[in-house]
């Protein structure tokens, strides 16, 4: 190009920029302000940050680094929300609900005081559910909590476990073994797997919760003790639902030898969007292979089994779910040729829960290569690979073309999610 036509280009720009301004000042008199502007015209807008949040989310999902760039873009979106009052706008709120819905749960999640991603703040969940995850008394004596804090003495602290059966009735027998897991380390020491995982049942007819209780177990060897416990509680709902509610102890070891509990929370120690990984409420257990003895093994498919009972999962009244929309597998994906799936058959509100945003990338990837899922399907390891990518695809995709799931359900163009 001669530097005339570079000139001239450049002359054409200032003139398109002029009339850009020019056009928008002229939209902004007319309408007022950016926010009538944005209610008048609500698709351009809303089809952008569609997509901004989608690109968000999904490369969170990937990499624990773009945490923060995706709290800048929710932040960014529920403030504009927030200052044009988008949700008392019956038009906007008629067009996009769901797009509602799911901004606001996120920006929520986003607060320091609801780590949890509740509706209500930490605080306030903590207290109204105290009765249902407190650790059982049986399980906090001096002597059996110095014999789960070591590997080295598991024997004992299982021994002591065994001696209390024999005092329960038979429906009322403590299911426990211990387990390296292959998904998370403890909240308090990222490197710690080893677990002992102990199921207390409760009894449905007195609404008394059944609570699955895990320590977490210090390495053999280590010296720093590992602090963490946790509590997973579920008590039969309404409609045959099963809420489930959390919490997180951690343990204090004294010079004296003495240990104390008390919640990881209460203590300043931070929490965890639980309900983000605990899309079934209670999680079965996929252990590390070879990690459960032979003994024990039988037990693993005995709590699994068990948690095939609390079917329907919800929060009770501080999450709802369907807010987040449909999951991962919503569409029917072909494996081979004669093969094809929908996780969302199993995977929906009224079965074990949506696989939806925000979700957890080690455990989608981990059942799904791992051999796990989907449930009953016979897959190779390249299989396995190729439908992991294919569901992460489709879940995020935001193609104008062809959207993902997640896109289609922000803009309303499918439906939400129900049982099939
Ligand atoms: C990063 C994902 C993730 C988060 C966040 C998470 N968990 Fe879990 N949790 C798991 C997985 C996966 C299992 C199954 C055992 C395993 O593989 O480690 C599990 C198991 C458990 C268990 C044993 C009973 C069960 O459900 O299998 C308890 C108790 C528990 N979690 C409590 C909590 C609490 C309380 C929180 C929030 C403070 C929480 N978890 C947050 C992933 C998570
Ligand atoms: C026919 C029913 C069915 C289908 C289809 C199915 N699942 Fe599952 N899913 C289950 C059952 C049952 C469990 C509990 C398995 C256990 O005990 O280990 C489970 C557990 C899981 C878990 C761990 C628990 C949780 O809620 O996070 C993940 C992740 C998962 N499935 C992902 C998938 C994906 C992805 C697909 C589709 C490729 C799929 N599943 C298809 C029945 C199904």
């Amino acid at each position: 190009m001669n530097q005339l036509g570079f000139l001239r280009l450049g002359a054409f720009r200032i003139f398109v920029l002029a009339i850009t301004t020019l056009l928008i000042s002229a939209t902004s008199s007319v309408f007022g302000s950016p926010c009538d502007a944005l209610k008048a015209k609500p698709d351009v807008w809303v089809g952008g940050q569609v997509n901004a949040l989608v690109l968000a989310a999904h490369a969170w999902y990937e990499r624990d680094s773009a945490e923060r760039a995706y709290g800048v873009v929710i932040d960014r979106i529920a403030s504009t929300v927030r200052k044009c009052a988008l949700a008392d706008d019956k038009n906007f709120r008629d067009r996009y609900p769901q797009f509602l819905d799911l901004v606001t749960t996120l920006a929520l999640a986003r607060r320091p005081d609801h780590e949890l991603g509740f509706t209500v703040t930490d605080e306030t969940y903590f207290a109204e559910t105290r009765q249902y995850v407190e650790i059982p008394a049986f399980l906090l004596t001096p002597a059996f909590l110095r014999a789960v804090s070591r590997y080295e003495t598991l024997p004992q602290a299982k021994a002591m476990l065994r001696q209390l059966n024999a005092t329960r009735s038979s429906a009322d027998q403590l299911i426990f073994f211990s387990y390296e897991s292959r998904h998370l380390g403890t909240p308090d020491n990222p490197d710690s797997f080893r677990r002992l995982l102990i199921v207390v049942p409760g009894n449905a007819d007195q609404r008394t919760p059944e609570k699955w209780v895990q320590f977490g177990i210090t390495d053999p060897g280590a010296r720093a003790h590992v602090r963490n416990i946790s509590v997973v509680s579920a008590v039969p709902g309404p409609d045959s639902t099963t809420n489930v509610y959390f919490k997180d102890y951690f343990r204090t070891y004294g010079r004296t030898g003495a240990i104390t509990i008390k919640g990881r929370w209460e203590l300043g120690e931070g929490d965890d969007n639980c309900a983000s990984c605990h899309k079934s409420g209670i999680l079965p257990i996929f252990p590390v292979a070879g990690s459960v003895i032979r003994d024990e093994l039988p037990l693993v498919e005995k709590v699994n089994e068990r948690f095939l009972n609390y079917a329907r999962p919800r929060f009770d009244k501080y999450l709802d779910t369907t807010k987040l929309g449909p999951g991962l597998g919503s569409n029917v994906l072909q494996i081979s040729s004669n093969q094809s799936v929908q996780c969302s058959e199993c995977h929906h509100p009224n079965k074990l829960g949506s696989l939806n945003w925000p979700m957890d990338r080690t455990i989608i990837s981990s059942y799904i290569k791992g051999g796990q899922m989907p449930y009953g399907f016979r897959l190779t390891s390249i299989e396995r690979a190729r439908l992991y990518r294919r569901l992460v695809q489709d879940y995020f995709a935001i193609d104008e073309a062809k959207p993902g799931i997640l896109k289609s359900w922000l803009l309303g163009k499918s439906r939400t999610p129900e049982s099939p």
